[in-house]
């Protein structure tokens, strides 16, 4: 079975220590599904203090990391830092690092490489364009994302990966993706994975929707059978954020 999954991808956010503070002490005291894996994902800066004072049973992510363990790389974080803070998971690949800060997919399969080597868990971010869609090309460009990652991992390293389709037309649009739509990627992604990788890696990883998700539109996402999870934006910093870790009571 695959645990269901919901991520909180804080983003930039928020500005103040006082204002993460306050985010975790609503997590805190949050009553939540015990079956749920649910990883929060501050600013860099915030790792460690959010591991430090967030309740055990949630997990902490780094929204991204750099491939190299150490070295003259000025301004990034190793995944043996990381690990080395009790930091279990990493989003790679989110749309915002592959838009504004130019990285490929080559970089984002070294950068996933790198990390499960380390011991990290990752939270690999795909999705395509309003321009791809509208050209047909979701899958295709879904699967160009995917192959390089495919490329440098093992079977075995599969495990250790949830995938986040995550269309950018949807990211912090309001304009989330049909359940419909979101079930056709997922059922696709899976289907790719059976053929590049094997049945039971397609079988068993999560793959999770992220996109303008909410506490309105998550319980009909959450009923497609090919939907595992979620990756929260905006919504993970509201309240609100409960009721999709809940989306399938
Ligand atoms: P929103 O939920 O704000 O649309 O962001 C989704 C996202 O990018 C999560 O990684």
């Amino acid at each position: 079975g695959r645990n269901f999954f919901v991520g909180g991808n804080f983003k930039l956010n928020p500005t103040t220590r006082a204002a993460k503070q306050a985010l975790v002490k609503t997590l805190n005291e949050a009553t939540v599904d015990p079956s749920v894996e649910v990883v929060i994902a501050p600013p860099a800066l915030y790792v460690i203090p959010l591991r430090a004072s967030l309740r055990a049973d949630f997990k902490v992510a780094a929204q991204n990391c750099y491939e190299k363990s150490s070295g003259a790389f000025t301004g990034e974080i190793s995944p043996e830092q990381l690990v080395d803070a009790e930091i279990s998971h990493v989003i790679l690949g989110h749309s915002e690092r592959r838009t504004l800060f130019h990285e490929t997919s080559e970089q984002v399969a070294a950068k996933t490489r790198a990390a499960i080597s380390a011991g990290l868990s990752v939270i690999l971010c795909v999705g395509e364009t309003d321009k791809e869609r509208e050209a047909g090309q979701t899958k295709q460009v879904v699967e160009s994302q995917l192959q390089p990652v495919i490329q440098v991992l093992n079977e075995a390293d599969w495990s250790k990966v949830v995938i986040a389709y995550e269309p950018v037309w949807a990211i912090g649009t309001g304009k989330v993706a049909t359940s419909a739509q979101a079930q056709e990627a997922h059922a696709d992604i899976r289907a790719f994975l059976s053929s590049q990788v094997s049945p039971s890696v397609a079988e068993n990883t999560r793959i999770i929707y992220g996109g303008s998700v909410n506490a309105g539109n998550c319980k009909e996402l959450a009923a497609q059978k090919d939907v595992d999870g979620f990756l929260v934006g905006g919504a993970s910093l509201k309240p609100e954020f409960i009721d999709i870790i809940n989306a399938k009571k």
